[in-house]
């Protein structure tokens, strides 16, 4: 049985949109396939570090110092979550029109040529395929149509990255206009609750 990999990356944590429908998802997850193993990693709460000097070579390069092999520790039991997942879902607020720093710190460190991605003849090959993700926005504004759609760097930007590393099978579940008000607050989660009980149906036969 391969796992169910939930990542959160918001910074908030009672009131975060993201974390309910998190929640939400890995129930209906379990409803679906209770034998799911479930393993969680909070970026949020507890973030892997920014990429720097001190570091780096344990990720894109040959660790010397320590603190380049507790780098490259981390990307290894990272990178192995990920291998062990078959399902993934990310819960990605948006942030400044893109993703958490958390979460592109993740990416950092699980982008790993030879590991998850290959140079090849024919250009750069991602290494992980046959697995679905899940990935839930929390929006204080609306940008999966109208003027805001061109400022929309987060789920392009994610879909190109798990693309890089071979994952195409994603879906998008957004809850926009968190920032217009209590009642478009819930009616964003509701609306969210609803595409996610549509989408865990699927979960008995990718999860297990
Ligand atoms: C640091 C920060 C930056 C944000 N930037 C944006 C933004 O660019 N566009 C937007 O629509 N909402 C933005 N928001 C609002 C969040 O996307 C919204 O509150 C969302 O619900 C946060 O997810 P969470 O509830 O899971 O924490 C931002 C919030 C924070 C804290």
């Amino acid at each position: 049985m391969s796992n169910l990999l939930v990542i959160n990356s918001s910074a908030n944590t009672g009131a975060s949109v993201s974390r309910i429908l998190i929640e939400e998802t890995v129930s209906r997850a379990l409803e679906a396939a209770p034998n799911t193993a479930v393993v969680r990693r909070d970026l949020g709460s507890n973030p892997v570090p920014h990429l720097t000097t001190a570091n780096l070579a344990g990720v894109r390069g040959t660790p010397a110092t320590e603190e380049e092999f507790a780098a490259r520790a981390l990307s290894d039991e990272l990178i192995a979550e990920l291998r062990a997942a078959g399902t993934i879902v990310i819960a990605a607020p948006m942030y400044n029109f893109s993703v958490p720093t958390s979460l592109r710190a993740w990416f950092d460190f699980v982008l790993r040529a030879g590991e998850t991605f290959r140079y090849s003849e024919a250009g750069p090959e991602g290494l992980l395929k046959g697995k679905k993700v899940i990935v839930l926005t929390s929006r204080g504004g609306l940008y999966s149509e109208g003027p805001g759609a061109a400022a929309d760097f987060q789920e392009p930007y994610l879909r190109h990255l798990l693309g890089f590393i071979g994952i195409t099978d994603v879906t998008f579940i957004h809850a926009e206009k968190i920032g217009y008000g209590p009642e478009a607050r819930d009616a964003a989660i509701a609306g969210a609750k609803t595409e996610i009980a549509r989408v865990a149906r699927s979960f008995s036969t990718v999860a297990a």
